[in-house]
């Protein structure tokens, strides 16, 4: 058992039958006001206001979120428990995304680990830290699959793909839930905003939810999640908050999930503006009665629905099962036990590390040509040598608030390691020149000369440029994807020095980054990486730490092609050079720059001899791929053996990959090993032509290589 004295699961098994009947006898003790007032949730500016505190007092709150600092909580939990009528206690929620106080890479970045306990482990310490500050239960993880760059909440979940996305949600799940409950969210589709704009509307088909959008939310659901967030989206029309296919048919029927529903802020009420209810009462009785029990700062539930019940509009019945869902929720928790809580704060040394650990996993190496001419020729430019004089320019190159990223609760600036400070630690003071050139959003472009000067002064130029933090996130859709502000330029001016250029990356979301692909060297992807941002940035730069980051998502040449993804279907034409009439574009190639599941490393691998059995296998069986893996560079390193399969022919036109399996593997420069992956033939559906998962009989190819665009093939064939 942990330090925190006592685990989630040790508290569910104290919630023995007995304190069930306890919950069934406090519910028939309950008013209908009382009931409604388990259902609704506000949230508070750092502490309760007095007008919340009374809520408290008069049962009229399930809960609060951003009360922040168990000085906060304590004594709003204690009016709860020793004043109200019925001494419920209140959840206590926050938007504990990547971090706490500590701040770890953003989720998509962390995807890019391809390392779920690493998400687990990140999620377990940001969980620790929030329950010491009186936190029970977070709004994390974000497990919406995204396939537009330009939704800035991209930067929150697991990239593209859903067997990814399963295994970093139930990660994260099990991580927070050692001391906190996590919400999955946003149910769902939210990630398919039209035109990757906002809140937007989304079209999906129930096949592509049910294969795509879903999935992580059900690994979350497996994985004992406590409770389910309804996204602000419609799904061909039916706003996710008031969809009871999603919340009820879906989510409680099939899935069986035991535990409770809450609104995203505000989307009972915007049931309004979705045009689908004409008076607040309308939209309240919407959203509850499709299975949404906990009502986020609408207010409706408390307000409105006590006069329809009343008048039999909404049956006594769907609220008392929403209201025993809450209740269960706070036994689990064991907040009848013990209300406050109080928790420890977790060393902070560890959980730096734990930070750069995770933030040096996290980096993405794009490109890493050789420089150089003649007797110099040919070094890659990464890693830097460390008697080289490095310019450091860029606007992020010694910015501490950006690498928090988006949605850093308590993260402080102060915190950060900047990749100044990261390449200072390392490097002799004489040998560093730094000029940051330009802001991020600037348009002014005086400070080039300095940038370009330094430059001309060094062996290597150390370009860092990207997004402000808050580019991404809520409500920060972007109709390009190019670098903010005369970035761009001030990359281009620096690399006319004819300075070799490695250029890192800060951004929470694909770019298009055709001009730098095609000029400069080297490029490292970074995201946001948190406090230890500029430590693990220079650990990669200096080759300390080998690259073995893994893109998430599929970075386009042009904005044009989006949404651009890995696991598409054929088409009946699929693209050929030779074919006008093929499906193509005429100014650009159809591949992305930078494809899903691609990184390099500062060694190299190869893949030979990838053996399937057995060649023939049944619905019910393993099969098992094994494929030699060899360093064939100078350095150890480590490698994501990805596993992709196409099922060749089917009632449903199939997807031209899907990623089914990986494994990290570390090997010794000049080491190979044998390396089997495994994959169950029931993993293999699709949802067939009667809209039911089936897996069908015939041939499955397999590949097995470094990203979605190559590998060595093999295959198997299904049986019935
Ligand atoms: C976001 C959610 C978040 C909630 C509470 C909403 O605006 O969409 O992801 O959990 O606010 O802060």
């Amino acid at each position: 058992m942990s330090r925190l004295g006592h685990s989630l699961l040790l508290a569910a098994l104290l919630a023995s039958p007995a304190a069930a009947q306890n919950l069934d006898s406090l519910l028939a003790r309950m008013t209908l006001e009382e009931k409604l007032g388990q259902l609704n949730l506000l949230s508070a500016g750092g502490r309760a206001s007095p007008e919340q505190m009374q809520l408290v007092r008069a049962g009229k709150l399930g809960g609060l979120f951003n009360v922040i600092g168990a000085e906060n909580t304590t004594p709003v939990q204690r009016i709860a428990v020793t004043e109200s009528r019925l001494k419920i206690p209140l959840l206590f929620g926050l938007d504990v995304i990547h971090g706490f106080r500590t701040i770890f890479p953003i989720p998509l970045g962390e995807a890019g680990t391809f390392d779920p306990e690493v998400a687990e482990a990140t999620a377990r310490a940001a969980g620790v830290e929030a329950a010491a500050a009186g936190i029970n239960w977070t709004y994390a993880p974000m497990v919406d699959i995204a396939h537009d760059p330009r939704w800035g909440r991209i930067a929150e979940g697991s990239g593209e793909d859903p067997y990814l996305g399963s295994l970093m949600a139930a990660a994260r799940v099990r991580g927070f839930q050692q001391s906190i409950f996590a919400t999955v969210k946003h149910f769902a589709g939210y990630g398919a905003a039209e035109a990757g704009r906002e809140y937007n509307e989304t079209e999906i088909s129930e096949r592509t939810m049910r294969e795509i959008y879903l999935p992580p939310f059900k690994a979350a659901v497996d994985a004992g999640v406590a409770s389910v967030m309804s996204a602000f989206n419609s799904i061909a029309g039916v706003p996710a908050s008031g969809n009871a296919w999603l919340t009820d048919t879906v989510l409680r029927q099939e899935w069986h999930f035991p535990g409770f529903v809450v609104s995203d802020w505000t989307s009972v009420i915007e049931l309004m503006q979705h045009g689908v209810a004409g008076s607040q009462a309308e939209a309240g009785r919407r959203a509850l009665t499709s299975g949404v029990d906990m009502d986020m700062q609408s207010g409706i539930y408390v307000d409105s629905l006590a006069a329809l019940v009343r008048a039999n509009r909404i049956p006594l019945a769907v609220v008392d099962s929403a209201v025993m869902r809450i209740l269960r929720a706070k036994l689990r928790l064991g907040l009848f036990r013990d209300p406050y809580r109080a928790r420890t704060s977790p060393s902070a040394a560890e959980t730096r590390a734990l930070a750069r650990r995770a933030a040096g996993e996290s980096i993405v190496l794009l490109k890493n040509e050789p420089v150089g001419r003649g007797a110099a020729c040919c070094a890659p430019t990464l890693p830097l040598s460390k008697t080289a004089t490095i310019a450091v320019i860029g606007p992020l190159a010694d910015n501490k608030p950006e690498p928090l990223g988006p949605w850093h609760t308590l993260g402080q600036a102060e915190d950060v390691v900047t990749v100044l400070q990261g390449i200072r630690a390392r490097a002799s003071a004489a040998q560093v020149v730094y000029a940051p050139g330009a802001g991020i959003e600037d348009t002014a472009t005086a400070g080039f000369a300095a940038a370009v000067a330094a430059a001309k002064r060094a062996n290597v130029a150390v370009l860092v440029l990207g997004e402000r933090g808050d580019m991404s996130g809520e409500a920060a859709s972007r109709a390009s994807l190019g670098l903010p502000g005369v970035q761009q330029q001030l990359l281009e001016a620096v690399a006319a020095t004819g300075t070799p250029v490695v250029l890192v990356l800060m951004n929470g979301r694909p770019l298009v980054l055709e001009w730098a692909s095609d000029h400069v060297p080297a490029i490292v992807e970074t995201w946001f990486l948190g406090v230890e941002a500029g430590n693990a940035t220079a650990d990669v730069l200096f080759g300390d730490v080998n690259p073995s980051g893994r893109l998430p998502v599929t970075f386009p040449r042009v904005l044009g092609q989006v949404p651009i993804y890995y696991n598409h279907r054929n088409t009946g034409r699929p693209p050929d050079p030779n074919n006008k009439f093929t499906s193509k574009y005429l100014d650009v190639p159809v591949t992305p720059r930078y494809a899903f599941g691609f990184g390099l490393s500062y060694t190299t691998f190869a893949y030979s001899d990838l053996k399937v059995s057995p060649a023939r296998a049944r619905v019910s069986d393993t099969v098992t791929a094994t494929v030699t893996l060899a360093n064939t560079g100078k350095r150890e390193g480590t490698e994501v053996v990805q596993l992709y399969v196409r099922d060749e022919v089917a009632s449903v036109s199939p997807r031209v990959r899907e990623l089914k399996a990986f494994q990290r593997v570390t090997l010794k420069p000049g080491e190979s090993r044998a390396v089997s992956l495994r994959v169950a033939v029931r993993d293999l559906w699709f949802i067939g032509l009667d809209m039911k998962p089936v897996v069908e009989p015939g041939t499955f190819r397999v590949y097995v290589g470094s990203n979605s665009a190559e590998g060595v093939e093999g295959g198997f064939e299904c049986i019935p």
